[in-house]
This record gives C-alpha cells, structure tokens and sequence, in this order.
C-alpha cells in the first residue's frame, strides 16, 4: 500500500518535471541584418517576428562571428571557432573539414536530457564524413543542405543537388522555394511529434542568404521600395516570417505553443552587397565592425519571468548551448566558453559575460587575418577588420551602387579602439588617446592567443566530386 503511494507520488513528481521542459525553438535567420526587421525598421514587413520580439526579450546585444560556419560552430559547440580551427571563412563544399567531433553538440545535449531533436535547414559544419552530419551528431531527423548560397528553388551549389532527407539526396523539390519546402517539413514534424517528449527544434533557413531569390508575391508586397534589390531581398525576409508564423500555428494546433520557448538569431550581420542592412551599425557580414558582430536577436516564450523588455547584456554565440539546456532543466557542460545566460535573460539581471573574442586569425596572408576583442566597454580591432566596412541607410528609394561605397581598409598593422557603449556605431577611434587601454585589451587578446589553433583550412580534396555520387554533395569522402 505505502509503495504504491510511494511510486504513485513519485510517478506525479516526475510527470511534474517532465511537464516543465518546455520545448526549444532555435531559428537562425541567415545574414538578416541588424536593421532588417519590422521592430527596427518601419519599411519591413515582419509581424510575427515583431510580435515575438516585443512580447519578449529583445536581445539588443548579442554578439556572433562575422560569417556563417564560424557562428553555427558556436552555436553547437559553446566554443569560441578559433579554438576549433574555424576561424578563417567557412567551411567550403570540397574540404575536408567539420565542426571538431570531440565536442558534443547542442541537440545531443538536449537528448540526454530526453528532448526528441528535429533539425530543418542549413548545416554548414561539414558534411565529409557521415559522422560529421546532422543525424549522426544528435539530430533525430534532418531534412535540408549541407552547404551555402545554393539555388533557392533547384537546391543546388556548384551545379550539383544540395538537399537531403536525412540521408536521401532529395530531389523531389526541384522549383519549390526553399522557405515553403522547409515549413511543410517542419509542421509534419509538429504535427507527428509524440507529445510525451519535449520538442527541440532547430531552423536554420536558407532566407535571407544570397542569392536574392523569391517568389513574385512576396516582392510584391513592397511596392514602394523602388530598388530591385532591396525589394526582393524584403521579400525574403516576408517569406521567413511567414514561415515563423506558420510554424507557431502548427504549435498552437498541436497545444504545444504555450510551453514552447523561442530564440531567434542571425548568424552575422546583413550582407551589404546583397541588399542586407545594418544601419545605424558600422559595416556587415564578413567584418569585425559590430554591423558584421552585433545581430538581431530575441527570446519569446516559456520560462520568461521578465518580458516585453530590451535586454541590453552582453551575449554571445557560444553563450545558447549552456543557455537552452539550462532552460531545459539540465545543468550545462561547464568545460566551454559558453555562460549560461539564462537566469540573466529570463529575469533581466546582469549578463554573466564581461568579455569576448570578436575572432582571432592569423592567417599567412596578414590582410585576411582579423583579430578583435571586447572588454567591458572597449573593443580593439588589430589590423584588417574585413571586408564591409562604412555605414549605410537601407537603398529602399534609389538605384545607387552600393559597391563604390564600401571602404576597404588593409593596413594589417592598424590599432583602433572603441567605446561601444558611449559610440555604438564606431566613428570615434579612441586608440590614440587612450594608450592604456590599448595595451590592457591587447595583453588580453594576446593571452588568449595561446589557445588559438591554426585555421583548418585545406585544399580542395578532388574525392569530393559530386559527379561520383549520383551528381549530389554526398558525405563518405574523408576520415577525420
Ligand atoms: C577538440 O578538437 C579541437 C580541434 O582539433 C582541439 O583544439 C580541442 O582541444 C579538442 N577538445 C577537446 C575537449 O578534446
Ligand atoms: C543549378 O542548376 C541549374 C540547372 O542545371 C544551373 O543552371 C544553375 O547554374 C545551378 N545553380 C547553382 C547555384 O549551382
Ligand atoms: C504559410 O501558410 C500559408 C497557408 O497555408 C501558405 O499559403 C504559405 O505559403 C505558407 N508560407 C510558407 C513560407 O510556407
Ligand atoms: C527609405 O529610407 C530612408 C532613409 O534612407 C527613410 O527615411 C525612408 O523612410 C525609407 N522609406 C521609404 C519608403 O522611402
């Protein structure tokens, strides 16, 4: 009798835990730019993206890295990329190169912790070897690509097929776009979840990537934006929003939306010569400037005490993997450079985080290399700070070149320092006045330089060749 008491108490408590996990949506928006969402910029056309935004915590800075692999690293891995050897660029379609398989990653933490782990989107952290993808790295299903700037209707880069449902190349979406495919995909998954486990979903859409592609309707919506460019690119953005609103329909049917826990971020700044923008911020994708850095980001959702607030805390990339599980109930690996953030975000207390590395690359070629550290107020950029550089108001009324604007700056022995805090948009290099600092941050920088490994960052590896795998990007080439 008192057993069974026992085991029937026992039985509520845990139903009782499991209950509180909420469900975990991570979005990551591809190169949206700081200034490319409706709550920033009135010429967007983003409801639901302003909704979640402003019924929850705007993340007013959250940092990344400048370009894609290097972020996404972070964020699976809670390691800074120039501890990992993905430092330099992003991982190219023939390398032999993934995100280093030492680490457990973000959904296999989520698993031990009994999640079951969806992954729809873009990967980017290698796909050589089979050990290298999505299902085999904690994912209980993938469907979408391995690479970057594909085709958004053929699914193709280089000429070949970039598409695949777990294993299977996919080719059965040849001319619908990507942001449509993606969303039927990802309610099927809502909609065949077993509601017994907690959900984690992980949406990397291929919006708002080059190349500047969507359908007619979307473009439409904005007639007054008389730059082609800009016009279809907000179209882009209408069409991942769309996207968001219909993946938090699908929750809502299921009754899974009110514990569900959203974050959304970019993975770098807009990319200025695909029509991104980043204005007021200095720069975009590709620089160290905060326009490259600093990136639109929000949380909505379960577990939120304090909402409808900008949290204006330091957060960076690696900061999510310790964040979510922590939001998930687990206690987060403690052995990375990811803080868990999540008691600051949910009740607006301090940000845990004091400091960070903006990259750190030296590679053979001093004006590709680019350094950069945060400290408190003060950010050092040494040398090249990448390409992007300068600041530009979205090119909504106008047929200029942007290209002529972009500055261009490849004194690798160049010192600049900023308070980004009294000079958020970087105009006022203090590197001369304030000598001190200088050399403080540069110290710093230089300590964490001893972690640094060197950029893994081969050649071309000629057994990539889709042609020898049914004409699609196919892993099973390398042995890392
Ligand atoms: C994992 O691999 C990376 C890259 O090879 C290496 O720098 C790092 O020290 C390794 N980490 C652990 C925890 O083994
Ligand atoms: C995709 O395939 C089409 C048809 O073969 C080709 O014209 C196009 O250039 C390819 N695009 C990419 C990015 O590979
Ligand atoms: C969202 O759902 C509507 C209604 O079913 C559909 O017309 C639209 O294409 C969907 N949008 C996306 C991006 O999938
Ligand atoms: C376009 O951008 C300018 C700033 O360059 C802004 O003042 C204006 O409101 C925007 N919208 C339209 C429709 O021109």
């Amino acid at each position: 009798m008192m057993s069974t008491i026992v085991a029937a108490l026992l039985f509520a408590f845990i139903g009782g835990v499991l209950a509180q996990r909420p469900n975990i949506v991570f979005i990551v928006a591809d190169d949206l730019g700081w200034n490319d969402v409706g709550f920033r910029n009135r010429d967007m056309l983003t409801p639901n993206m302003d909704k979640m935004a402003r019924d929850g915590v705007i993340l007013d800075r959250n940092y990344v890295q400048p370009l894609c692999s290097p972020s996404r690293s972070a964020f699976m891995s809670a390691v800074f990329p120039f501890k990992s050897g993905l430092q330099h660029q992003v991982i190219g379609a023939k390398q032999s190169v993934c995100l280093p398989l030492n680490y457990t990653i973000l959904p296999q933490e989520l698993k031990k912790l009994g999640y079951a782990t969806h992954m729809v989107g873009k990967w980017h952290l290698g796909f050589c070897e089979w050990g290298c993808t999505p299902t085999y790295r904690g994912f209980d299903t993938f469907f979408g690509y391995y690479n970057a700037l594909e085709d958004y209707y053929l699914h193709n880069i280089s000429g070949f097929l970039d598409f695949r449902n777990n294993k299977e190349a996919e080719w059965d979406y040849q001319g619908t776009y990507s942001a449509w495919v993606f969303t039927e995909k990802i309610v099927d998954v809502i909609n065949t979840h077993d509601k017994s486990q907690p959900l984690f979903l992980y949406l990397p859409f291929q919006n708002v990537h080059a190349p500047t592609e969507v359908p007619k309707i979307y473009e439409d919506r904005f007639p007054h934006v008389v730059n082609k460019g800009r016009r279809v690119f907000s179209g882009m953005v209408n069409a991942l929003d769309e996207a968001i609103g219909n993946v938090t329909d699908a929750l809502k049917e299921r009754r899974l939306y009110d514990n569900t826990l959203f974050l959304l971020t970019a993975d770098n700044g807009g990319q200025i010569f695909n029509y991104g923008n980043n204005w007021p911020l200095r720069g975009g994708k590709h620089s160290l400037w905060e326009g490259g850095t600093r990136v639109t980001a929000f949380m909505s959702g379960a577990g939120l005490q304090k909402t409808g607030y900008t949290y204006d805390g330091m957060i960076h990339a690696v900061d999510w993997l310790p964040t979510l599980v922590s939001a998930a109930g687990g206690t987060p690996v403690t052995d990375r450079d990811g803080i868990n953030q999540w008691d600051s975000i949910r009740n607006g207390l301090p940000s845990k985080r004091t400091e960070f590395i903006y990259n750190l690359d030296y590679l053979v070629i001093p004006t590709e290399g680019q350094a950069g550290i945060r400290m408190g107020n003060y950010k050092l950029l040494l040398g090249y700070p990448g390409q992007q550089d300068g600041w530009h108001r979205p090119m909504n009324n106008t047929e200029d070149d942007i290209y002529e604007k972009i500055i261009y700056d490849l004194d690798p022995d160049k010192v600049q320092l900023f308070d980004v805090i009294a000079d958020p948009t970087e105009r006022h290099d203090l590197s001369s006045q304030l000598p001190d600092v200088v050399a403080k941050l540069k110290f710093r920088l230089l300590e964490y330089r001893k972690q640094m490994v060197p950029p893994n960052y081969p050649d071309a590896d000629p057994q990539s060749n889709p042609r020898k795998y049914g004409n699609a990007w196919t892993p099973g080439w390398c042995k890392l």
